[in-house]
């Protein structure tokens, strides 16, 4: 068994079982049947982490965080690149153990990555209902290949679909769990800038339609207001932003409030904010070789 088998299958272990880790359980291999505690989180507090601490060895990546997300809640996780945003979501997803702290999360779990971990040797379909036990298997991977666009590429093998597409059947390997909390690490940070708005507008109506909490680790501030009900920055193993995102959907990045939020979290990134751009120190004019406001996605 390859270690992608071993880490997809991993996270659909995490699907059978409900999770609720507490620290200085014996610790196993992911792959094992889990240990965690069994708990039964609120329904309306599908995450509930409190001083939760990640070390590796002396570093400690996460540091007493808490972290609470409510039932059908959209939260975007920023942080600047070793924050520990992939070691949080790790955790959540019950792949990792914690070092101490606890943690609980809902039984119907699961995570697409920013590569989307199919099975080559398994045509698409077969890749959505991977160690599920389901009556009509092939019913149900057809449907939530549907629901991403991709009804007629069910039979396809991994390596003939594009890097969105592949992405989208991972996104539909995810809902047929029909899941509590959908975890998100920077899945749409390998794709092209016009298949990621266009996998913007499938997550927002696949989350309408399922209403899932979802938590979407992203390195893109504009995605992250875009998307998300509530933006949360991680620094020094701590959630030391969470800013409410309350402009109705769908969300213009041109109105002055979106800009706002946008300058607000870039500056506690780190990232110096250019100057406004005025009449005076405006840019020649691009001259663009076709007409993009006609570009219907
Ligand atoms: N298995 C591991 N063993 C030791 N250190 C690790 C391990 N996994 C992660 N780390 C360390 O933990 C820190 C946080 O890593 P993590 O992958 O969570 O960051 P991140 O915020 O997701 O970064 P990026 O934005 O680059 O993806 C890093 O310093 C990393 O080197
Ligand atoms: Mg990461």
């Amino acid at each position: 068994m390859t270690s992608i088998q071993l880490n997809l299958l991993d996270v659909q272990l995490r699907n059978d079982s409900t999770v609720g880790q507490r620290a200085d359980t014996p610790t196993l291999p992911p792959t094992h049947t889990p240990t965690h505690t069994p708990t039964h989180t609120p329904a309306h507090t599908p995450v509930h982490a409190r001083q939760l601490t990640k070390r590796f060895g002396d570093n400690v990546i996460l540091d007493q965080l808490n972290l609470d997300i409510r039932a059908g809640e959209f939260v975007a996780l920023l942080g600047r690149s070793g924050s520990g945003k992939t070691t949080l979501l790790r955790a959540l997803a019950g792949l990792d153990r914690i070092t101490s702290g606890t943690l609980e999360v809902p039984k119907a779990c699961t995570a697409v990555f920013q590569e989307p971990r199919l099975m080559p040797w398994k045509r698409a379909w077969r890749n959505v209902t991977l160690g599920l036990k389901l009556d009509q298997p092939r019913q149900h991977a057809r449907q939530a290949l549907a629901e991403v666009g991709l009804a007629h590429r069910e039979n396809a093998w991994p390596g003939t679909l594009s890097g969105g597409e592949a992405q989208r059947v991972a996104l539909a390997r995810a809902l047929v769990r029909e899941p509590q909390l959908l975890l998100l690490d920077e899945p749409f940070a390998a794709l092209d800038a016009l298949t990621r708005i266009r996998m913007h507008q499938l997550i927002l109506s696949l989350w309408r339609q399922h209403r899932p909490a979802v938590l979407l680790v992203t390195h893109d501030v504009d995605e992250a207001v875009l998307l998300a009900d509530r933006v949360l920055v991680l620094e020094q193993g701590r959630i030391v932003s969470d800013i409410a995102i309350t402009q109705p959907r769908p969300r213009s990045a041109e109105l002055p409030q979106f800009q706002q939020v946008r300058a607000q979290l870039l500056e506690l990134l780190g990232v110096e904010i250019d100057t406004p751009v005025t009449t005076e120190n405006a840019p020649a004019p691009v001259v663009m070789p076709f007409n993009f406001s006609n570009f219907s996605i």
